[in-house]
């Protein structure tokens, strides 16, 4: 196992009715701002929720935050929530809206030229505004790790970054706030966090058992209970074990000691930046090209996968591979999630700008080996047309 440090400070409320404890998390006279998205916050009784339990507080708001946050939306909130003399946070949403948020608090103290450079040159953070959460769409993890990404929509770029200032001070994990999720939102969540863990996890051996088997066993229960949470989304047990294997997936705990990939992530970022294609559909599109393309350095790790999560036990090594990869496809395309490009109508003028913005960025040693470089990317986009 390698070395490492492992820091979370998330303090989670889980459960029904857990909006209403916010009030005893919060500094007593704090000057809050909530943040949310589009609405529908407002349409599920949520918003209302959260301003009942913060009726003693001073509250602004900042709503519309788009899905995949934008830089230039976010700037807005950070002049208002300075106007108003802001001193605390409530992110009210899904990953979009924490991601955003981590953006703003960090903004919010920002001293340098550009606040756009603490994304697109990754400035260290050295102080954020404290903020708490109240998720809504089980998917990202950002309810309890420092990460975010955020979307510049005049250049299409669309970048992270993390920083310890940057964790949530608490977060409500009400599974019955996601009652009204799209089936396509649950779909999405679903491969979100199933791809969390193929990034933390399908690298190679470093004798790590305990964090292999709590890795498999978020792939099992998102494998066992996220077809029936888009069956039946108002099923409490069923999105409480989703919601709970979603926020397990990225809040740093299997990630300690193993290698980690990431690749698919960054390449998938660009089909996001550039077609608006939902973050977790890229990564259905690029994940299995780049399992093929890697498949013979991910061998012994994409062989345990295909035997613990899939129960492919039997036929030589190249047929345990390729059964793996085609349950892997397999399970994303029953949760209605194509996973070519041809299938959003992408083809190889954007391999091509991917490319492109690739080499102007400087893009090199991606993945657990740092062994993937631009060509391969392009030979990985090629293998997903
Ligand atoms: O905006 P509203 O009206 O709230 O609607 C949202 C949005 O349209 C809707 N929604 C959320 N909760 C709902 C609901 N609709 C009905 N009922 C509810 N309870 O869902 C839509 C999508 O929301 P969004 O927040 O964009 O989705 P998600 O949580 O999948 O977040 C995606 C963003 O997170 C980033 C992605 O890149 C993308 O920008 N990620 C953040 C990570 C992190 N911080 O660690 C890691 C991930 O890999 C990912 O990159
Ligand atoms: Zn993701």
């Amino acid at each position: 196992m390698n070395n490492f440090t492992f820091y979370n400070p998330v303090k989670i409320l889980f459960g029904k009715g857990q909006i209403s404890s916010i009030t005893k998390e919060i500094p007593t006279g704090a000057r809050i701002m909530v943040t949310y998205g589009g609405g529908s916050i407002k349409k599920n009784g949520v918003y209302d929720q959260v301003m009942a339990a913060l009726q003693d507080f001073e509250v602004s708001e900042f709503g519309g935050i788009e899905p995949n946050p934008h830089y230039e939306t976010l700037m807005k909130a950070v002049a208002l929530a300075k106007e108003k003399q802001v001193t605390f946070f409530l992110a009210v949403g899904g990953g979009s809206v924490i991601d955003g948020t981590k953006f703003i608090v960090a903004a919010m103290e920002y001293e340098g030229e550009n606040p756009w450079n603490i994304l697109a040159k990754r400035e260290p953070v050295t102080r954020a505004t404290p903020f708490g959460t109240v998720l809504t769409l089980p998917a990202t993890g950002s309810e309890m790790n420092s990460g975010a990404v955020v979307t510049r929509v005049s250049t299409k770029e669309k970048f992270s970054f993390g920083s310890p200032f940057t964790f949530p001070k608490f977060s409500v994990l009400d599974p019955e706030t996601t009652f009204t999720l799209p089936a396509r939102q649950i779909s999405n969540g679903i491969v979100d966090a199933f791809s969390h863990v193929l990034e933390q996890y399908l690298t190679y051996p470093v004798n790590a058992p305990l964090q292999d088997r709590m890795a498999e066993a978020i792939l099992l229960t998102l494998k066992e209970e996220g077809p029936k949470a888009v069956q039946n989304p108002q099923d409490y047990d069923t999105m409480a074990n989703f919601m709970w294997a979603a926020t397990m997936a990225l809040n740093g705990v299997i990630r300690v000691g193993v290698p980690t990939d990431w690749a698919t992530h960054y390449i998938g970022h660009e089909l996001t930046a550039l077609h608006g294609i939902d973050h977790a559909r890229t990564l259905a599109i690029v994940f299995p090209a780049l399992l093929r393309y890697k498949s013979e350095t991910k061998k012994e790790k994409l062989l345990q996968y295909g035997d613990r999560v899939w129960g492919v036990a039997s036929g030589s090594e190249s047929e345990r591979l390729e059964a793996t990869l085609q349950a892997t496809v397999d399970f994303f395309e029953s949760l209605g999630i194509k996973t070519r490009l041809s299938d959003y109508e992408v083809g190889e003028d954007t391999i091509n700008t991917i490319i492109r913005r690739f080499e102007e960025r400087g893009v090199k040693d991606l993945g657990e080996r740092a062994d993937i470089q631009i060509q391969d990317v392009k030979e990985i986009l090629t293998l997903s047309l």
